[in-house]
């Protein structure tokens, strides 16, 4: 649909753009100090995370900055996470920690998560940073909601005055990107599992956005006309069925399942949504390389500051 293709939100594009900035950024630093370092602690066998995290290093690799992932098995104790994140919270050489999420069945991730040094916590995650976020002070972001944020800017979106919607209340996307939301005086309402009319609601929004985690939670009945919708849904359809379904005639999808058994898609039909939108981000290819750019210009910051806090002492 060649008509349409200005409409769709190339995120992968954006992200390369920003990377890049970031290498620069990034070969400034080592001249005058050293490569950025960011250490991951990968927890379990969950296959999603273990290439989320394997993006993760990659992005890392290609802007210069120093990527360490720590693979541990599931039956890790938690009291040996703590000490872990507090070795590494005490080490100068690393800038950025990041527990990857889910964690499995039975750690805490809250006491985790307040164990990372705010001044280390590239995910934004630590109570002191998300509270921060609401009152407009300076603070690592959530990566998912600042690259959405960043890219909005980049294109010149006008935000002030707009009605968003944010579908879905998770720490790490629903929250953040309401307050950066606000930040943008944008008029924010957030939606979630109670809410009432959430078809009526969502057709306010001159931008929406879904962060659930739920396949077809938001169709064209959701979607006011010349609406932005942002899909931070990450999702896998495993039934053919399904790939009829919500890609009709798409044969490239169809061969892709055929090929790896499943495809993956995020929380709106995009097929019937895209007509409808004035811009929406694909799934893959949307959101996803804007959160792993993010990452890359948190860490960055954080060596950044980290260099500039040294020097003042
Ligand atoms: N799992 C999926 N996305 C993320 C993220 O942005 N950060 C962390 N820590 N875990 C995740």
């Amino acid at each position: 649909m060649p008509f349409y293709t200005d409409r769709v939100l190339n995120g992968s594009a954006v992200a390369k753009v920003i990377r890049s900035e970031v290498a620069d950024g990034v070969k400034e630093l080592a001249k005058k100090h050293r490569a950025p370092r960011l250490v991951v602690l990968l927890v379990g066998e969950d296959p999603a995370s273990k290439i989320y995290v394997g993006n993760k290093t990659k992005a890392c690799a290609e802007v210069g900055i120093d990527g360490e992932t720590v693979e541990l098995p599931a039956s890790t104790p938690q009291e040996e996470l703590l000490e872990r994140i507090e070795s590494l919270n005490e080490d100068d050489s690393v800038d950025g920690i990041l527990v990857q999420l889910p964690l499995p069945e039975g750690h805490d991730v809250a006491q985790l998560q307040w164990t990372v040094s705010p001044d280390k916590d590239v995910d934004g995650l630590h109570p002191i940073n998300a509270g921060k976020l609401w009152q407009d002070q300076d603070c690592f972001v959530p990566c998912t909601p600042a690259g959405i944020i960043e890219m909005l800017e980049r294109r010149e979106f006008e935000m002030a005055g707009r009605h968003a919607v944010v579908v879905g209340r998770s720490a790490i996307v629903g929250k953040p990107m309401a307050a950066l939301l606000l930040r943008q005086n944008c008029t924010v309402t957030v939606c979630h599992s109670r809410t009432k009319s959430l078809e009526e609601t969502c057709r306010e929004a001159d931008i929406l956005v879904a962060a659930v985690g739920q396949v077809g939670l938001i169709g064209p009945n959701h979607v006011q006309a010349g609406a932005v919708v942002i899909d931070v849904g990450m999702n896998r359809l495993t039934e053919r069925r399904q790939i009829d379904h919500y890609y009709p005639g798409d044969e490239k999808r169809r061969r892709a399942f055929e090929k790896k058994g499943s495809v993956l898609i995020g929380d709106v039909d995009f097929t019937r949504v895209l007509p409808k939108a004035s811009a929406i981000t694909p799934v893959p290819g949307g959101v996803g390389p804007l959160t792993i750019a993010m990452l890359m210009v948190n860490t960055l910051e954080s060596a950044k500051r980290r260099l500039q806090r040294t020097k003042g002492d």
